[in-house]
């Protein structure tokens, strides 16, 4: 069968990746693509917006699966018009979507069925918001309700901080997404994150992983898109996993049910684990980037019966099969990345990493006469596995060393805190 996917980050690489090694694949296609996805598909032209030009495309080449790998096209509804066109596309519904898209959504949700969450209030204007801050404890968090590229949350320590973010949010530093605002209690513990396939009515496990979000080495300086991740992600217990599906994932799938907006597709839960107890920080609708690239390296199941299965919604006894293998992986950014990162540089030395153990995801990357070159913030993704997180770090930095990219940066320490328990 044909598949088209849609992207262009690492997240599409991988998921190319994977899907070019089913014996059920004829032809893949990856829309926009990049230059590492175009030695496994075929990369095309085609606006996401424009949900026709999508469709046209799947029938002019017998696409038979359609699989999204960003949020934007999800909340922009592509799933519900190409699935009313006839046509089978991996991920939820406009309406499913909104556990991404609203935070305020989510946080009701979570009340309303009873989810362990952080404890919040919602505002529409800056004056009441700004009262209720003022009432609670510090560190709180405010949050823009919408999608903001992961620059939508501020952690406050200080009531003026905490005020200026509303003020930020409602004068309309994230556009539209700060039109409302979330405001919660800020949660302690280890961050970690947790998959699952839904197909509307059945949730199957995947495996865990941990991110890491600020740009440099321990934990500092601004949040980005993540600068590497690991799986698995060891404070996630088979114990804490039950609790994870029992108090968290199983009452979304089913919420999501009685609400008559059933949610397909992979789940990712964002969780604060405190003494053994998940609390749910977010949703995401969609595999995170780069959490992807290490759970497909350790992924042993054919991926693309496993993402028809969820679109048919015949998940239960569909069974998943994973390595015992640590997986890890090591953004490389270009320079300047978050804030401006510098494109255009040339990537040389990719060829000379020749550990079997070691894939090169692409993320923002394109051929420029005949020289690979930086397209974008993260640009790299090198991901290796190993019997512990710590060998497959030694492999991933190994190979990384062989790379030739003055124009580009990366984390020295991703994978610390699985590292330091190795030990
Ligand atoms: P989000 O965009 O909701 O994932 O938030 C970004 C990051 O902010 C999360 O990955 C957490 O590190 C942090 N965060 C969000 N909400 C909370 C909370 N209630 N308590 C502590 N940290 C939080
Ligand atoms: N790595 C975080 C995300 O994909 O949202």
């Amino acid at each position: 069968m044909n598949v088209l996917i849609l992207g262009g980050g690492g997240r599409e690489h991988t998921l190319a990746w994977a899907l070019s090694a089913s014996p059920l694949l004829d032809k893949l296609f990856c829309a926009p693509g990049n230059a590492g996805i175009a030695d496994v598909a075929t990369c095309v032209d085609l606006n996401h917006s424009d949900h026709q030009a999508v469709i046209d495309f799947c029938a002019r080449e017998n696409i038979a699966l359609v699989v999204v790998g960003p949020e934007a096209p999800l909340v922009d509804g592509i799933v519900d018009t190409l699935t009313a066109a006839g046509l089978k596309a991996f991920g939820p519904s406009k309406a499913a979507a909104q556990l991404e898209a609203s935070k305020g959504f989510t946080k009701d949700f979570c009340q309303e069925f009873n989810i362990p969450t952080a404890r919040y209030s919602r505002f529409d204007n800056a004056e009441a918001a700004r009262a209720y801050a003022r009432e609670q404890d510090l560190p709180i968090v405010i949050k823009a309700d919408g999608l903001a590229a992961g620059k939508g949350v501020i952690i406050a320590n200080h009531e003026d901080d905490a005020l200026q973010a509303i003020d930020m949010c409602f004068g309309g530093s994230f556009g539209a997404a700060g039109s409302e605002v979330v405001i919660e209690e800020f949660l302690m513990g280890e961050e970690a994150s947790f998959f699952a396939f839904v197909d509307g009515r059945t949730a199957v496990p995947l495996a865990t992983a941990q991110d890491h979000k600020r740009v440099g080495d321990g934990d500092t300086g601004s949040n980005t898109g993540g600068m590497g991740a690991y799986s698995p992600a060891p404070i996630l217990t088979q114990d804490v996993c039950d609790r994870v599906m029992s108090e968290i994932i199983e009452p979304t799938v089913q919420g999501m049910v009685a609400r008559g907006t059933p949610f397909k597709g992979v789940l990712y839960a964002g969780l604060m684990i405190d003494a053994g107890q998940p609390k749910l920080i977010e949703y995401n609708v969609r595999f995170g980037d780069p959490e992807c690239q290490v759970l497909m390296m350790r992924l042993k199941s054919d991926l693309l019966p496993a993402l028809i299965a969820t679109c048919d919604g015949v998940l239960a006894n569909f069974d998943l099969r994973w390595s015992d293998d640590a997986a890890l992986t090591v953004v490389m950014a270009a320079k300047g990345y978050p804030a401006t990162p510098e494109t255009g540089t040339e990537i040389k030395g990719l060829d000379s990493v020749d550990d079997d153990a070691v894939e090169v995801f692409h993320a923002g990357t394109r051929m420029q006469d005949e020289r690979l070159v930086a397209a974008g913030g993260r640009v790299l993704n090198v991901t290796a596995v190993g019997s512990t997180v710590s060998e497959a770090q030694t492999r991933a930095y190994s190979a990384i060393d062989n790379i030739d990219w003055p124009g580009g940066f990366c984390r020295r320490d991703i994978g610390w805190r699985a590292v330091q328990r190795e030990r």
